[in-house]
């Protein structure tokens, strides 16, 4: 992480701001006792941050350079976080050169904890946010910044300038943030671009939001306990781990996976959670594949 001298604004919006709380969860738990994840780059990261947000008209980000964190909230991330690297990790070990999206990648560093020396990882977010990464840390021939929406398709042009394939795109703690019919268009024009690719993302129970009473709930305690601004909203969510296959044919459904399914002493009596699937599948994890590749060439992974 050799940048450094120019100055930071942090201009985000509400649901970017997110991207600190899990940056600061990575730094604190690197640095605790048994760490769940070891991710040296983000202690550096927040030290850079830090007298930046403790001068910030924002109450989340002065908490966050105070270390202020709910000790459960810092488990869950971390667990996330090495669940998405053994993700990237299990793809990468069947196909090494394979071409990995990190969709809606905040501060991450996962490229730097998972390189194999031979993926095409590409860090894809807002274009407010990627300008603050570059001055960071630097892009090489493996690693790549996306500055865009994702929802404006045009960054696969970019993508498929580069990458040859197979892909997997991750997406952990963003589609929650999106639309339900922008995560439907995204989906089907993951699949019809990238046949054989992988998806592993991260959704929230729709059962929760389709109630006003329940969905006020959640409103409630991502502002009040967890200090999120209010424009870090939950809209985007599914009933079952299957539901993606109901959008097209050639969506499958590979796996699915909780934070309480991980088997971490730090979770505690929460592991005790895993048994019920109303807790289990709360927030959760879904894996599926979109279409399959030409099984000869491999041709159709190439966007046109
Ligand atoms: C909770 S943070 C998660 C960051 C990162 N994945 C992690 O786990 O550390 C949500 C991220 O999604 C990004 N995001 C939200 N909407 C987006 C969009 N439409 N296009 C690209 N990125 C988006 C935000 O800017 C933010 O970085």
């Amino acid at each position: 992480m050799e940048r450094t001298a120019e100055p930071l604004d942090i201009e985000v919006n509400d649901v970017s701001a997110t991207l600190f709380v899990t940056l600061y969860c990575h730094a604190l738990e690197s640095q605790s006792q048994n760490p769940i994840l070891v991710d040296p780059m983000s202690v550096e990261l927040v030290q850079k941050f830090n007298e930046k947000l403790s001068h910030s008209d924002n109450n989340l980000f002065r908490r966050l350079a105070r270390g202020k964190l709910d000790k459960n909230l810092i488990v869950h991330i971390a667990i996330r976080a090495k669940k998405y690297d053994e993700y990237v990790s299990y793809f990468l070990n069947h196909s090494p050169a394979g071409v990995v999206v990190n969709i809606g990648c905040g501060m991450d560093t996962r490229f730097w904890r998972i390189d194999n020396g031979r993926t095409s990882f590409y860090d894809l977010d807002l274009p407010e946010v990627i300008s603050i990464k570059k001055k960071l840390m630097a892009e090489n021939e493996r690693y790549h910044f996306i500055g865009c929406d994702v929802l404006d398709h045009d960054w696969m042009a970019i993508l498929g300038r580069h990458g040859r394939g197979p892909y997997l795109f991750v997406a952990e703690g963003v589609f929650m943030y999106l639309h339900d019919q922008d995560v439907k268009s995204l989906v089907l024009k993951l699949q019809s671009q990238y046949p054989g690719s992988e998806l592993v993302c991260e959704v929230f129970n729709e059962v929760w939001l389709g109630k006003p009473f329940l969905k006020k709930i959640i409103d409630f305690k991502m502002q009040k306990e967890l200090h999120l601004g209010s424009g870090a909203t939950f809209n985007f969510g599914i009933r079952s781990s299957e539901e993606m296959e109901t959008w097209n044919s050639g969506i499958q459904f590979l796996d699915d996976w909780s934070y309480f399914d991980a088997d971490e002493e730090k979770l505690g009596w929460l592991r005790l959670f895993r048994r019920f699937q109303l807790f289990r599948k709360t927030q959760w994890t879904v894996h599926y594949r979109l279409n399959q590749a030409c099984p000869l060439c491999f041709c159709a992974t190439r966007p046109g």
